[in-house]
């Protein structure tokens, strides 16, 4: 068993630290697919940060053991790799099951692998149009049904990593904004069949957030400035940006907030289209 986290290490992992207490997810477990990199990395290792012990899923074992490690060092946490595809209901049942033999519960479930390429809907294979609808959509709905009847036992909670893309459409975007839209139906309908069950079920939205595959993939070389031109609040999100809203989203603060997509992505919803700049003002 490893230490409770110092204040100091709560403080580094999460700049807005001050607005919670270091303990508010003492006892609890999250198990996070997708969190070997990227944004669900910075979800684990804030999570951890304010008291839980985590498993993380992901395809490729050594990068994957060598990101719980680095999550246990910097949160003095527990957290485990549980390597796998999310294609393969197996690999998921077999990640959960080792998670809950590891800590005895879980009560925070993060879906968060996501497979993404830029190409025209004519440029598309049927098998990489069906590899990202596996990844995203079947890959949550495995790990939905692999995990429900912990969650249920524990009261516990899903966060699911969507998208904006699919409120309006960008070109080239087709198959995971289709992915993403199955999503939030799918996190929807958690919400109804199971809140009485006590468990909730939530989207979390990002627009673009800087030093992610995601954000490198939509941005073409030097159109940077354009990219956050059109952002109202001027700046590309950040990972910590995301990792707040889980927080906030697993916390008792949330507990009211059921089936429902909450946008972290600075209002650029609300600004769809050519990637103009702002005119001067
Ligand atoms: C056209 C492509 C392609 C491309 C792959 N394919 N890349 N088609 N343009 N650029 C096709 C292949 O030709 C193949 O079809 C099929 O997709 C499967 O490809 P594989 O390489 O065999 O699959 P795999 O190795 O499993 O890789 C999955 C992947 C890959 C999704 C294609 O990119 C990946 O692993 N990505 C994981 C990381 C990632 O994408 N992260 C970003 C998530 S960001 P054929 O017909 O040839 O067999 C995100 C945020 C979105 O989701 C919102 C941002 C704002």
């Amino acid at each position: 068993q490893l230490p409770e986290p110092a204040e100091a290490f709560a403080a580094r992992a999460v700049p807005s630290s001050t607005t919670f207490k270091p303990n508010i997810l003492a006892g609890k477990v999250v198990f996070c697919t997708g969190g070997g990199s990227g944004i669900c990395y910075r979800i684990v290792e804030v999570l951890l940060a304010h008291g839980a012990t985590a498993a993380i899923m992901g395809r490729k074992a050594d990068r994957l053991s060598a990101a719980a490690k680095q999550l246990s060092e910097s949160t003095r946490r527990k957290c485990i790799a549980t390597p796998g595809d999310v294609r393969k209901y197996d690999d998921v049942e077999k990640a959960v099951d080792a998670t809950v033999k590891e800590f005895g519960r879980l009560d925070m479930v993060v879906c968060g692998a996501a497979g993404n390429f830029l190409a025209p809907i004519e440029g598309i294979s049927p098998n990489g149009f069906k590899t990202v609808q596996e990844i995203d959509l079947l890959g949550t709905y495995h790990t939905v049904k692999a995990t429900l009847e912990h969650l249920k036992r524990s009261h516990g909670s899903y966060v699911h990593i969507s998208a904006t893309l699919h409120y309006t459409a960008i070109p080239w975007q087709a198959a995971p904004s289709a992915a993403k839209a199955g999503v939030d139906a799918l996190s929807n309908s958690i919400a109804v069949e199971f809140g009485p069950f006590g468990i909730r079920s939530n989207c979390i939205a990002p627009g673009m957030i800087q030093g992610t595959e995601g954000a490198d993939r939509l941005t073409p070389k030097g159109a940077e400035d354009l990219v956050v031109s059109r952002i109202p609040t001027q700046r590309m999100g950040q990972k910590d940006d995301i990792a707040n809203a889980a927080l906030f989203l697993f916390s008792d603060a949330g507990n009211y907030i059921n089936g429902t997509q909450i946008v972290v992505d600075g209002g650029a919803k609300h600004f769809p289209g050519p990637w103009l700049p702002y005119p001067d003002s």
